[in-house]
């Protein structure tokens, strides 16, 4: 197996320089117009047929070998967030209100690299690689739409792989686990509908911000009562709005929250019982209550298989000091839309900035990461996708 360490230590200055640029000029969901020409134009350099505008300003491009063989599908976001950064590194975002607050420039530039990397060995590559630059994952949305517009069709991948630099983990550790890691995302809203009154005089009213604090703290009696205490299920209700002054009690009042599971099971387990306890509870109380959701993303699951392979790859690269096998989240990634059905691995890798004296977590406006993480990630994604399409020795 061709130890592709060096190859990507002889990249760094380009891999840190390619993530300052992007970090300079953050771009937002679905915006992602120059980060996407840079891309296209790096990977059309590289001899890779390129498409673009794929879900909008997704890029996707193919990396064909000489020989015959499957497909491996790299998966990449390059969205940035709304957020407005306080660092003051001279790379700083130029881009006031927003910044790559989550390390997508960093996964940009890693992927840019495994392409580098991998087009170099073409004449060896049995198969083809099938780079997807995603946009809008920060709204859930950028996966779904290059999905819709046909990105796993034509060569259907065999096996995605992905990663996320991760700042919960030091430089040298990876997260990857079996199995779910990160929970499926579902956004609801409830729309209990009672009768106005005087605030004085309740008795003439049906008064639904009673009724919606209790339907609140009912939906935790699923996570408590409902749900198999060996799963996970998270309910949030995040946002309640009702009424407009002190002297009138609403007509209606609405609340809107997020469910997080990492199960289509226990997912939907939920939402029978929030329906039902909206509903019911509402009835008790004279009110009525409509429940709507919209599932964002699946979760994202690791297939055992593939994990394992990776893993015993990681464990020979010197740089990686410890394999965190049980590293999950309850955040949501859409990568799992291109994991759906087909084998894949989404690893994390340890990126926490050294010369950060407080932590900073992922979407913080002072997230910052260290960017030895952008050599390492891109010799192990480089490994990765390598054991499954390098015939060489
Ligand atoms: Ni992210």
């Amino acid at each position: 197996m061709i130890d592709f360490r060096a190859q990507a230590d002889a990249l760094s200055e380009k891999l840190i320089a390619r993530r300052r640029d992007l970090h300079r000029h953050p771009e937002t969901a679905f915006e992602e117009v120059r980060t996407a020409g840079i891309v296209a134009d790096a990977l059309r350099e590289l001899g890779l047929e390129v498409q673009t505008g794929v879900g909008k300003t997704g890029v996707v491009a193919i990396l064909e070998g000489s020989q015959d063989g499957p497909t491996i599908l790299v998966r990449a976001d390059m969205d940035a967030l709304p957020i407005h950064e306080e660092n003051d590194f001279e790379y700083a975002s130029q881009t006031a209100g927003k910044m790559h607050a989550c390390g997508h420039d960093g996964h940009t530039s890693i992927a840019l690299g495994v392409a580098e990397l991998l087009s170099a060995r073409r004449d060896s590559l049995a198969g083809r690689v099938k780079f997807v630059f995603q946009p809008a994952e920060e709204v859930g949305r950028g996966a779904q739409a290059m999905v819709d517009e046909g990105v796993m069709r034509d060569p259907r991948p065999d096996v995605t792989v992905g990663l996320h630099l991760w700042n919960s983990l030091p430089y040298g550790e990876i997260g990857i686990a079996d199995g779910a890691i990160m929970a499926g995302a579902t956004v609801f809203h409830v729309k209990i509908t009672g009768k106005g009154s005087h605030a004085a005089s309740p008795h003439l009213g049906i008064d639904p911000v009673v009724c919606a604090a209790q339907i609140i703290g009912a939906f935790q009696t699923i996570v408590s009562r409902n749900i198999d205490p060996m799963d996970t299920l998270v309910i949030s209700v995040t946002k309640v709005n009702a009424g407009d002054t002190h002297n009138v009690i609403p007509q209606t009042a609405e609340l809107t929250g997020t469910v997080r599971a990492f199960s289509r099971q226990v997912r939907d387990l939920a939402f029978e019982r929030m329906k039902t306890i909206a509903e019911q509870v509402a009835a008790a109380f004279g009110c009525s209550a409509e429940l709507h959701y919209e599932h964002l993303t699946i979760p994202v699951v690791n297939n055992p298989q593939t994990t394992e392979k990776l893993r015993s790859l990681f464990l020979t690269q010197p740089e990686v000091t410890r394999l965190d096998v049980n590293a999950r989240t309850m955040g949501s990634e859409d990568v799992s839309l291109f994991m759906d059905d087909i084998p894949g691995v989404y690893f994390f890798v340890g990126a926490r900035d050294p010369q950060q004296t407080e932590y900073y977590g992922h979407h913080h406006p002072r997230f910052s990461f260290d960017e030895r993480a952008l050599v390492l990630g891109t010799s192990l994604l480089t490994s990765a996708v390598a054991s499954y399409v390098l015939s060489e020795g």
